[in-house]
């Protein structure tokens, strides 16, 4: 079996950290959600993996390379516009090679893994088996609608949703989905949508198996969703600690703390976790925090945030909560006068201020 992971998304509701850096490579828990699609696939025993990507390729290249310190071969697909994702299926047929396969959204997260639910298609012999999951906003999804616990329709971000049983985005194919994807025509979005395409098999009288997942299962598109994602994942670490803490610092609940990293004179609450390079000096780091690599945290305080590599922050009055903040992002008091907030933030960019 095959794998091909889709991660050419622009990530339009994650602007602006999207319009500098691909959404799937957003560190969750300090590590790029990519890598833990990556790293369920190679769990479920699939090692020759198709990235398919567009705009953010030289990224994803440089960030997953050819994919041997997960022992797997990474092969990739250039899209050359984000058409839908059966067209990535469609522009991999090279790759796939008739072989049945994995497809994985890049910017999905399945805490419990794929390894049960591979084995369970391998066993099922269907054509196609697809994951639903019970949501409160089925109309962002591809929803499913069933007959005697039987697919027979699904509509893709229906108005009106008819069930509460979203798509989520892992789904298993034999070859004949190679049929769907050249058959079906684009939808009133002009894509080619893969939810069109196991519709025609279902049409077809293929087995269209599906399975209700109960665990934990995150589409982050949203900034909320990354929270959320970090907030779960964060749970499930292990403490760890490589780097220097100071004797007046003090670390309580698991708490993450890598090679390189200094704390001094801070405290830390877990869960958090803090990556190589950093620097938090007389700083309060709450629960569900990760800070990536280099960052610089002074005289401040943050909790329940992401915050990305190489960020400066200092000397802030108010402690920060829910946060989202990219790389290379500067937050420091200003000492020059006329005392004021002094901004330079990019498109989209959001502030609240106290
Ligand atoms: C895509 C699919 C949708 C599915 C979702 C799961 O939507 O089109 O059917 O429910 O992924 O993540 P998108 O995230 O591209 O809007």
């Amino acid at each position: 079996m095959k794998a091909l992971i889709l991660s050419g998304g622009e990530g339009t509701r994650l602007r602006p950290i999207t319009h500098t850096a691909a959404k799937q490579l957003i560190p969750i828990a300090n590590k790029p959600i990519l890598f833990y699609g990556i790293e369920a696939i190679r769990e479920a025993g699939i090692t020759d993996v198709g990235i398919v990507v567009g705009d953010t390729y030289e990224e994803i290249k440089k960030a997953v390379g050819e994919g041997k310190k997960w022992g797997s071969k990474i092969t990739y697909i250039k899209q050359e516009a984000p058409l839908g994702l059966a067209h990535a299926v469609k522009i991999s047929q090279d790759f796939l090679a008739n072989e049945s396969f994995v497809m994985y959204l890049g910017d999905n997260i399945i805490k419990q893994g794929i390894k049960s639910l591979v084995d369970e298609f391998r066993k099922k012999r269907a054509n196609s088996q697809i994951l639903l999951a019970h949501v409160e906003n089925p109309g962002q999804f591809g929803v499913a609608e069933l007959e005697r616990g039987k697919v027979v329709r699904l509509v893709e971000k229906p108005k009106e949703p008819k069930t509460d049983l979203a798509l989520v985005g892992v789904y298993m194919f034999d070859y004949h989905i190679l049929e769907a994807v050249n058959n079906i025509k684009p939808s009133w979005r002009g894509e080619l949508e893969i939810t069109d395409a196991i519709q025609y098999l279902i049409d077809k009288n293929f087995l269209v198996h599906s399975h209700i997942i109960n665990g934990w299962w995150k589409d982050t598109g949203k900034p909320e969703d990354l929270l959320e994602a970090n907030r779960i994942m964060l749970d499930d670490l292990e403490a760890r600690i490589r780097g220097e803490i100071d004797k007046s610092s003090k670390l309580s609940g698991k708490v993450r703390i890598e090679e390189g990293a200094q704390i001094i004179n801070s405290v830390i609450r877990g869960p958090a976790t803090v990556a190589r390079g950093c620097r938090i000096i007389h700083s309060y780091i709450g629960p569900f925090t990760s800070i990536y690599y280099n960052v610089l945290i002074e005289d401040s305080e943050i909790e329940h945030s992401i915050v990305m590599e190489e960020c400066k922050i200092s000397g802030l009055k108010a402690r920060i909560e829910d946060s989202l903040i990219g790389k290379n992002v500067v937050i420091i008091k200003s000492t020059s006068k006329p005392k004021a907030y002094r901004f330079m933030l990019g498109d989209s960019s959001q502030v609240g201020t106290i």
